[in-house]
């Protein structure tokens, strides 16, 4: 999972978008097509000679006839890289297969019989990370989602599920670690300074969850008891040297498997959980059975080298990861079209799971802020689909924020809507009836419907339709009786002119004014384009606070006066219903600054001050804690931003939005100086306290750092100097990178030379210059480009310097340059990891919404890449829908 994502966009009709691609675009599979599998494979057994460059792959396949299937009496096999040296049916050899294109095709004339098929690969060779692939010395696997039919041919679709069985061998010294899914059943030495281990997992599952690791890797051991008194072995492996930075993940491990016994009822069901961290890896981490394989990033954490933020994105994937044992591997996908049914689903119980582990508030804040940055864009843009695609080319580019986070947010309003007792009936229901199959997502929402007692009939069009639903909220007062009106409108999307309306579960509150107070929560569920609720006796105009605690995935327009919007500031007793009182004072400031509206110079002094003064009060206020303090002082973001008006200039967005920064800087210089000072007084630890601190110190410094920048400097300086922990060092430097000092270089070489040959600190090391503020980022991510530590092969570089450079004004830099960057890149990483190359299209794919100078030369980028031959079909997808 990775790791963060839409207003009206002109309706594409997907025919024009066709008619303009070339004949060998492609094909599209549609998820109405699908059809049962004709043959299963109820056993495989799988005999790898490893080598770094060349690994013998033999696979006896048990194949059986699909009673449901077409009865084809062809086996279809898919491949993807591979040749066959030889395959046996039965026992003998078979000279009667053949290739069609990618795949392997052989006819069988029984019910019954055993395939078994010789191929080779190279995995120092493999740096798409696909499939079987050498990272650092070791082997490892990645094959969600069709990975698999690069080590062998298989039917390799999450449909066919089977009983795996393991042997591989290779030299001890250079794999003294061998690894799959499953128990351990055997192992042993063999000839030459080789050795060999067998694995047998007795949990049947599809190709994409299989794994292999070989390598020299050192284990953190740790056991835990589950809820029937079982013992489970749990190791952590590493690189020597690394064992010390993987206790927080280990703790994340048993407090997940604790929280799942408590949360759902899940207990764990093998004798072993195996954890491998790799360093070359496209995304944050897979849920093999028995052997999750992680990012190093998402593993590895001691105080000097991981943030907080690092902490807490190791026990949400540490958790994500384990959940997904019930989640996606007990109960797994029918089809690729279902990737919500286990990502949707397992995002939402891993931020229940951290929710629990720490602040509630704080963590709904962040979910929110990343479903807006990522999620939000991506549903108004080219790229929108819905969490249940209908069509894809490529499906690693469905691994979105839309599957993942809108389809957590989805299901969490079943659960608001029915309760969390209700939903545990469902959920409880639902791994019952399909525990060892292969689901849809209309099995799980009819086991909610069933077990929670609801209906969930119209709900279901949140499956179906992409789009984030507008609604309009408007309150009239009369007479003592508040009627507050509420239109719905879903806008229409790439295939989809025309929407219905959904089911919007919005909680709300009213507060009366003088007393602060208000008369409790309801929750009031919109179905039609538009209802009326009133509320009677109040001796004044109440003050509306809704879409409490983000009930919904909508963009609100509450249409709130200031006044209101300060008093929700200060007394909202939801905390995610104050800080979206905050950020909607800001939206509705810049946004009037930036769209065009003509204020006068009064109205602009008297929002900035509206801000100020809630800001202030903010800093001030002795009844928050210093956790929450960080979060309502985090000003909306450029995309957010961008994202309120149909065509945008991000270049006067950053700097009304800078300005502001600013203005509140210099405003509030001595209350923040005093913030800081009060912050950086706390000891290290790792109490919500502490971090509290940790977070409001850097805050302060953001605003110092725009408002008085030689203060924000010497502070910096003093905080990165003083520093015992990478929090306020990368906190630091961060506003440094951003500053005209020449402390800035002293300071970025310091941090360099310190985490010299720590990759993941390195890192940050390019990130925090890619994403600066300073003026010169362009050059800067330039010369870095170049820098001896910068790579294409390794995924995780490649994200520090160019993901960084996407997200702020740089990108968007005059003159075009930041987007002919990024079409480079693209160019240059496709045919080395066509997976990640694709994943940069998206920001040079908003070029509708973006001001015509800029979106001229941002299509124009786009155009360049579609004309480079030999595009892969994930590069070749994006961009196609993208311009389409
Ligand atoms: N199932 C993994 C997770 O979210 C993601 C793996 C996706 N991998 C890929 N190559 N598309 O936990
Ligand atoms: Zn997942």
């Amino acid at each position: 999972m990775d790791i963060a994502s839409r207003p009206s966009e002109p309706s594409t009709n997907p025919e024009t978008a066709d008619a303009a691609v070339p004949p060998h675009a492609p094909a599209t599979i549609r998820r109405e097509d699908y059809q049962q599998p004709a043959w299963l494979v109820p056993e495989v057994a799988l005999d790898f000679a490893l080598g770094l460059e060349a690994t013998r792959v033999e696979a006896r396949l048990s194949v059986a006839r699909n009673p449901a299937g077409n009865g084809s009496p062809t086996l279809r096999l898919a491949g993807d890289g591979i040749t066959a040296e030889s395959v046996a049916v039965d026992g003998a050899p078979h000279g009667a297969w053949k290739m069609d294109g990618p795949d392997l095709l052989v006819d069988l004339p029984g019910e019954v019989h055993e395939v078994t098929i010789v191929t080779w690969t190279n995995p120092a060779a493999n740096s798409q990370l696909m499939g079987l692939y050498a990272s650092n010395g070791m082997l490892c696997t990645q094959c969600e989602a069709e990975g698999f039919r690069r080590i062998t041919f298989h039917p390799d679709r999450p449909d066919v599920l089977s009983i795996y069985r393991v042997r591989m061998s290779g030299t001890k010294a250079q794999f003294p670690v061998l690894l799959s899914n499953g128990n351990c059943t055997a192992r042993g030495e063999g000839a030459d300074g080789t050795h060999w281990a067998e694995w047998y997992d007795p949990w049947p599952k599809p190709s994409y969850l299989f794994a292999l690791v070989a390598g020299d890797l050192v284990a953190n051991h740790d056991t835990f008891t589950t809820i029937s008194g079982r013992t489970v072995d749990l190791n952590i492996w590493v690189r020597d040297g690394d064992q010390d930075r993987t206790h927080h993940a280990m703790q994340a491990l048993k407090d997940s498997m604790k929280w799942d016994e408590e949360a759902f009822g899940r207990e764990y069901d093998l004798d072993l959980f195996n954890i491998v961290a790799v360093s070359d890896f496209n995304m944050g981490a897979m849920e093999n059975k028995g052997l999750n394989v992680f990012n190093t990033r998402y593993i590895l954490a001691d105080p000097d080298t991981a943030t907080d933020m690092d902490y807490d994105g190791i026990e949400g994937v540490v958790a994500h990861e384990y959940f997904h044992n019930w989640s996606g591997n007990r109960v797994t996908c029918r089809d690729w079209f279902q990737l919500s049914l286990k990502e949707g689903f397992t995002v939402l119980r891993d931020q229940l799971f951290s929710q629990d582990m720490g602040s509630e508030a704080v963590k709904r804040i962040e979910d929110v802020r990343i479903l807006r940055a990522a999620q939000f864009p991506e549903d108004s843009g080219p790229l929108a689909h819905p969490i249940r695609p209908d069509s894809y080319q490529e499906i690693s580019n469905f691994y979105t924020a839309t599957v993942y986070n809108k389809g957590a947010e989805v299901i969490r309003m079943m659960r608001t809507m029915v309760g969390p007792e209700r939903f545990r009936k469902g959920t409880d229901l639902y791994f019952d009836r399909h525990d060892g199959e292969a689901a849809t997502c209309e099995d799980f929402v009819k086991a909610i419907e069933d077990g929670a007692g609801a209906d969930l009939g119209q709900f279901r069009r949140w499956y179906a339709q992409a789009g984030t639903p507008r609604v309009e909220a408007r309150m009239d007062f009369a007479e003592g009786v508040a009627t507050v009106t509420l239109t719905q409108t879903v806008p229409p999307t790439p295939g989809q002119p025309g929407k219905q309306p959904v089911v919007i579960p919005l909680r709300l509150a009213l507060f009366d004014r003088a007393s602060g107070a208000n008369r409790g929560e309801e929750l009031v569920v919109l179905r039609e384009p538009s209802m009326q609720v009133s509320f009677a006796g109040f001796a004044e105009r109440p003050v509306l606070s809704i879409n409490r605690g983000f009930s919904a995935p909508i963009a609100l327009d509450a249409g709130q006066a200031t006044a209101d919007l300060v008093f929700l500031a200060a007394h909202d007793d939801d905390p995610f219903a104050r800080y979206e009182a905050m950020q909607q004072l800001v939206v509705q400031h810049l946004i009037g600054l930036v769209g065009g509206a003509m204020l006068c110079q009064a109205e602009r002094d008297a929002g900035r001050e509206a801000i100020g003064r809630a800001l202030e009060a903010v800093i001030g206020d002795p009844a928050l804690d210093d956790l929450m303090r960080g979060e309502l002082m985090i000003l909306p973001g450029e995309t957010y931003l961008a994202e309120q008006l149909a065509v945008a200039d991000p270049g006067v967005i950053h700097e009304e939005r800078e300005g502001l920064k600013a203005w509140l800087g210099a405003q509030l210089r001595d209350q923040l100086i005093a913030l800081h000072e009060r912050a950086s007084a706390v000891p290290y630890g790792l109490s919500a306290e502490a971090r509290g601190a940790r977070k409001i110190k850097t805050q302060a410094l953001v605003y110092l750092a725009a408002g008085a920048p030689e203060v924000a400097a010497d502070l910096a300086v003093q905080q990165y100097d003083a520093a015992d922990n990478m929090t306020d060092r990368q906190g630091a430097l961060m506003v440094l990178a951003g500053l005209d000092t020449p402390l800035r270089e002293v300071k970025l070489a310091a941090f360099h030379q310190r985490y010299a040959g720590n990759a993941l600190v390195i890192d940050k090391w390019f990130s925090l210059q890619a994403g600066s503020l300073h003026p010169r980022v362009v050059d800067h991510v330039k010369a870095l480009s170049g820098h001896p530590d910068f790579t294409l092969t390794n995924p995780n570089r490649v994200r520090s310097l160019y993901m960084a450079f996407t997200a702020p004004h740089a990108f968007h830099a005059q003159g075009g340059e930041g987007y002919r960057m990024i079409a480079d890149l693209i160019v240059a990483l496709d045919p080395i990891n066509p997976q990640t190359a694709a994943r940069f299209v998206a920001p040079l794919g908003r070029w509708r919404r973006v001001e015509p100078m800029r979106s001229a030369l941002m299509r124009a980028e786009l155009e360049r890449i579609a004309a480079t031959p030999g595009l892969s079909k994930d590069t070749f997808e994006q961009v196609s829908k993208s311009l389409g």
